[in-house]
């Protein structure tokens, strides 16, 4: 899995900047290795121009990591303010919201496998992002928080999150994944 994390890197102040060649360098990366790579944002989104290059450079699924969950440009700025140095906020809400991404991103590559994350935080975040075109969706401070108490926090939490994915695919008649990716999508008109 490769991190595009440029922003978190831009504002860090250790971060590492150096850009230059990256295309060509996934390129290599794709070609060399026996697996396949998979390309993430970290919580700010893939456009549909980039999704579009990764899938030429040999890419095989992608994370589109949106905004609307964990911003790494606000931690960085806590970060900065607890070491002292000055909190640059600015970038706190910068990126392509998950939604957007994700559904842009299918819309452009109708085939490659997308993982959804970015603010996923329940079974219905994910029933939701399946409809809208991901294959699978991912979490990641929601895991982190119930890892700090215990193992068997995080499986319930999952198991929780499982139910709820399953009670949201009962609601529109999905028996399965698949039958889920192709439920109907309704946009809440005016007068409801
Ligand atoms: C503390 C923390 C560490 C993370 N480390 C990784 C990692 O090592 N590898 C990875 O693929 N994703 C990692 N993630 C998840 C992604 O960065 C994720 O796309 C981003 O946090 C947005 O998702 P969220 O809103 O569910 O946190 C991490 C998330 C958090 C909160």
């Amino acid at each position: 899995m490769l991190h595009l994390n440029v922003l978190q890197e831009a504002v860090q102040p250790e971060g590492n900047r150096n850009f230059k060649g990256l295309s060509d360098k996934i390129s290599t990366v794709c070609r060399e290795l026996e697996v396949p790579v998979v390309a993430k944002e970290v919580g700010n989104g893939i456009s549909v121009d980039a999704a579009v290059r990764l899938q030429r450079a040999g890419v095989r699924a992608i994370d589109i990591a949106g905004k609307g969950g964990t911003s790494w440009s606000a931690v960085e700025a806590q970060r900065a303010k607890k070491q002292g140095q000055q909190a640059d906020t600015a970038f706190a809400d910068w990126g392509i919201p998950t939604e957007e991404a994700l559904v842009n991103v299918r819309k452009a590559l109708a085939e490659i496998p997308l993982i959804a994350s970015g603010g996923i935080r329940s079974g219905v975040d994910i029933a939701k992002s399946i409809a809208l075109g991901a294959d699978i969706a991912a979490m990641g401070q929601p895991l982190l928080a119930v890892a700090l108490e215990s193992a068997d926090q995080v499986i319930e939490s999952l198991v929780g999150v499982i139910h709820e994915l399953k009670v949201s695919m009962l609601c529109v008649g999905a028996t399965n994944l698949a039958e889920l990716r192709a439920a109907p999508l309704l946009r809440q008109t005016a007068g409801f």
